[in-house]
């Protein structure tokens, strides 16, 4: 179906973007092989690396034409397979795109290239008393553009939403060619469709993003954590909707339980004050006034009277605050370096968290297979690893996609979906008939065609085989 990247085509390449930006040698090839996705590896016949959206256009002109499958990627942490080039072909590495254009202090709004790492965009807000919430575990080596191919959440989108929430409107080259302009820098808009946000969180399937306009808000003064360690799931579970009840609104509400808060321990060589306990949450308040922050604690130790917990401690100096942050944020790498494992990025309901967490240590045992659970309780966003640690091979390779089949039925009963916020992508494809119907496929894959005539533009993700 696709054509092999050949000479003719390399000399294309380099002549669009340079030589120097055009590699074919094996170590660069070997090295954009593989994101943060469990163990898969897809070599790329070619890595390109453009500057400028005329570059981007003229490459995938010559893509269309030639048949040549083009996988964009950005910091290669995705978690779904998005960025991994399945058929070979052209790797379009938007590590140049790395400049913040504009920070406009007075409509809180920037321009970005897509290429800038997370963090780096955050504190260069924050210096300005500006916010921009969204912030991936991986925020230290993500790029903004890969957080909006995924859509990407984070903790803080209990309170905040997540990245599409931040988007104004985007430069994007099409895999014909063209270079859109969608959305305006203003806060409201209904000038027909909203192609913007058909391209956030479309996996870098319908476009490749440029220029990146966003909204920003004014950074909280305050915060502070508290850490509660609770004697079972169901009670972390549970009480995370009790807080909400009881009126209280946590910028982050964290849910981790024992295996995922010692795999995190043993990995950072720190400790938890209660790392015995099967559960905790990690519940941060912000805001701008201290006295509002101690009266929100106070009413969530008041709430969580009712749970059974061993312990809740307070952090509230940076320093300590940011040692549990930097705890939780470790338990993903952490999990995965346990042995093989599979990790699901399972949506409910809040409510339905409880149940969600009870089916999947069910179905765990149903199949001998170890899970484990942690993720963005305050969403309802649980992300289930399930790992094969003593399994034997057979029973692993046996067991392994009826356990996640079963996990996300169990999910799409409770009201949720497969996805939150690490995208289909390549590894979750064959699963999306479990949460979307046919006729919504089929829409989709009609949208992609028109979009994409030639289906160059990272092929083999999102749609089942
Ligand atoms: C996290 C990533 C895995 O929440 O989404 O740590
Ligand atoms: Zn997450």
């Amino acid at each position: 179906m696709f054509s092999k990247v050949n000479i003719d085509i390399i000399d294309k390449l380099r002549s669009i973007a340079g030589d120097e930006y055009v590699l074919t040698d094996s170590d660069s090839l070997e090295g954009f092989s593989r994101d943060e996705t469990e163990d898969l590896e897809f070599l790329p016949e070619v890595v390109v690396k453009p500057y400028g959206s005329c570059q981007v256009s003229e490459i995938l002109k010559l893509a269309s034409e030639r048949k040549i499958p083009v996988t964009p990627r950005g910091g290669g942490t995705g978690l779904s397979g998005g960025a991994l080039p399945v058929f070979g072909g052209i790797c379009l590495s938007m590590s140049r795109f790395n400049k913040i254009l504009e920070i406009d202090e007075r409509n809180f709004q920037a321009v970005c290239e897509p290429g800038v790492i997370t963090q780096v965009f955050q504190e260069e807000l924050e210096k300005r008393g500006l916010f921009y919430p969204p912030d991936p575990a991986s925020r230290g080596s993500c790029y903004l553009g890969g957080n909006l191919a995924e859509c990407s959440g984070g903790p803080r989108a209990v309170k905040y939403g997540v990245t599409k929430d931040y988007v104004l409107g985007l430069e994007v080259v099409l895999p014909t060619g063209e270079i859109i302009n969608t959305g305006a820098r203003v806060l409201k808009n209904v000038t027909g469709y909203n192609l913007t946000q058909l391209i956030i969180g479309s996996e870098g399937t319908l476009g490749v993003i440029t220029k990146i306009f966003f909204r920003l808000i004014s950074l909280p003064k305050f915060r502070k954590v508290l850490l509660a360690a609770f004697k079972t799931l169901e009670d972390a579970t549970d009480a995370t909707t009790a807080i909400f009840q009881g009126g209280v609104v946590p910028s982050a509400i964290e849910f981790m339980e024992k295996s995922a808060v010692k795999a995190a321990e043993a990995r950072q060589n720190k400790k938890f004050p209660n790392s015995d306990a099967e559960a905790h949450l990690l519940i941060e308040i912000d805001g701008n006034s201290s006295e509002q922050i101690d009266s929100d604690i106070n009413r969530v130790a008041e709430i969580l009277e009712s749970f059974n917990v061993h312990d809740a401690v307070l952090a509230e100096d940076e320093g300590k605050v940011a040692d549990v942050w930097s705890l939780r944020r470790g338990i993903g790498e952490a999990v995965k370096s346990i042995s093989a494992y599979k990790e699901e990025d399972t949506v409910v309901p809040r409510a339905n968290m409880t149940q969600l967490v009870k089916g999947v240590k069910k179905i765990s045992e149903k199949y001998g297979i170890t899970s484990i659970c942690y993720g963005h309780a305050g969403d309802g966003n649980i992300h289930v690893n399930i790992l094969k640690d003593k399994l034997d091979d057979i029973s692993w390779e046996q067991n392994l996609d009826k356990a996640i089949r079963e996990i996300f039925e169990l999910t799409v009963s409770l009201g949720g979906t497969i996805s939150g916020e690490h995208g289909i992508g390549y590894s979750q494809k064959n699963y999306l008939p479990i949460a979307i119907s046919d006729a919504e496929i089929n829409l989709m894959r009609k949208i992609k065609k028109v979009f994409d005539p030639s289906g160059i533009l990272n092929p083999g993700k999102i749609f089942p085989d």
